[in-house]
C-alpha cells in the first residue's frame, strides 16, 4: 500500500521518511501518522536499513496535530479511542536508530513527535515549542513529559504555559537538539550521520540506544546496573571481536551483525 502523507526513499543503508503535508504544514493527521507508522514497520523489517531520518520541509518539520481533525471531538471520542498518542508511539517502539532532521517548525505534536526520535539535528530556522496553551488544551504526546527533561522544568514550564517558541540556538543551548547546521546542509548531514550509525555493528548499536534510553525509565544505579549487563553481553558478539581485532590489526572492522 502507498502513502498519502509522507515519502518514503531508501538512500543506501538509511530509510528516509519526508513528512509531506505542504499545505497544511505537515499538521499530524490520522492519516498521516498511520503512514508514518507503517513505514517505520516495513524499514524496522527491512535489514538492509541501519537507521532512519524522519524530516519534514524548510517550512515546517510539523506544525501540530491536526486542529480541524481534532476541534470537533468530544471526552468520549478521544477517550475511546486513546486519541491520539496510541500512533504516534511507534515511533518510540522503534529498535533501529531514528534522527529528526528539524527545520521549521516543531510545534506541539510536531515537537513531540521530534523528541520521541533518538536525537535532533536542527536548522538553523528551527522553532520549536507547545503552543497547546493557546488553543485551549495541553501536550497530548509526551510534551510536558520529554520537554521537561530535555531543557528543565524552568524552560519546559514557561514553554507549556505561554506557548512561547524556542528557536535553534536556545535548543541547542538546553539540549534538546544535538546540532545546529546550516538549512541547505540539514538534510545531507543528517544522513551522512545515520549511514554512519548503519554502517556500525547492527546489534551493537540497539544495545548502546536501548542503554541511553534506559536512562529515562530507572534510576542511576539500576541504569548503571543495566548498561554494565549489556555491555558483558557485547563480549558475547562476533562484532566485539571483529572491532578489537581490527583496531590491533590497524585496519577497518567488516561487520558481521552477529
Ligand atoms: C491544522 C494547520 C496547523 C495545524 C497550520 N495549519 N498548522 N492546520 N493543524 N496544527 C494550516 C493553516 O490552517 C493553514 O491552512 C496552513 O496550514 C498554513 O498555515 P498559516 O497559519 O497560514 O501559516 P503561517 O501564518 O506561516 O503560520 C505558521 C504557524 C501557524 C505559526 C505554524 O500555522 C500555527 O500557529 N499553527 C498552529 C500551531 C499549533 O498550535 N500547534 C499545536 C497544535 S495542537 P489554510 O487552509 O488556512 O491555508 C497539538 C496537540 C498535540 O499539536 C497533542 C498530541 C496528542
Amino acid at each position: 500500500m502507498g502513502y498519502e502523507y509522507i515519502l518514503v526513499e531508501k538512500k543506501e543503508s538509511v530509510g528516509l521518511i519526508t513528512l509531506n503535508r505542504p499545505k497544511a504544514l505537515n499538521a499530524l493527521c490520522a492519516g498521516l501518522i498511520d503512514d508514518l507508522g507503517r513505514a517505520l514497520d516495513d524499514m524496522e523489517a527491512d535489514d538492509d536499513i541501519g537507521a532512519v531520518v524522519l524530516t519534514g520541509s524548510e517550512k515546517a518539520f510539523a506544525a501540530g496535530a491536526d486542529i480541524k481533525e481534532m476541534s470537533e471531538k468530544d471526552f468520549m471520542d478521544v477517550y475511546l479511542q486513546d486519541f491520539i498518542t496510541k500512533g504516534w508511539e511507534r515511533i518510540t517502539t522503534c529498535r533501529k536508530p531514528i534522527i529528526a532532521a528539524v527545520a521549521g517548525y516543531a510545534l506541539g505534536g510536531g515537537c513531540e513527535v521530534a523528541m520521541m526520535c533518538d536525537f535532533i539535528i536542527a536548522g538553523e530556522n528551527a522553532k520549536f515549542g507547545q503552543p497547546e496553551i493557546t488553543i485551549g488544551t495541553i501536550p497530548g504526546s509526551g510534551g510536558t513529559q520529554r520537554l521537561t527533561r530535555f531543557v528543565g522544568k524552568s524552560k519546559a514550564m514557561e514553554m507549556c504555559l505561554t506557548g512561547r517558541l524556542m528557536d535553534a540556538e536556545e535548543a541547542e543551548r538546553s539540549g534538546l537538539v544535538s546540532r545546529i547546521v546550516p538549512n541547505d546542509e540539514l538534510l545531507s548531514d543528517a544522513l551522512k550521520t545515520a549511514q554512519q550509525i548503519a554502517g556500525l555493528s547492527r546489534p551493537i548499536v540497539l544495545m548502546a540506544k536501548e542503554c541511553v534510553n534506559r536512562s529515562y525509565e530507572t534510576t542511576l544505579s539500576e541504569g548503571v546496573r543495566y548498561e554494565r549487563r549489556v555491555f558483558h553481553s557485547t563480549f558475547a558478539t562476533e562484532d566485539q571481536k571483529e572491532g578489537m581485532a581490527a583496531f590491533a590489526e590497524k585496519r577497518q572492522p567488516k561487520w558481521k551483525n552477529r
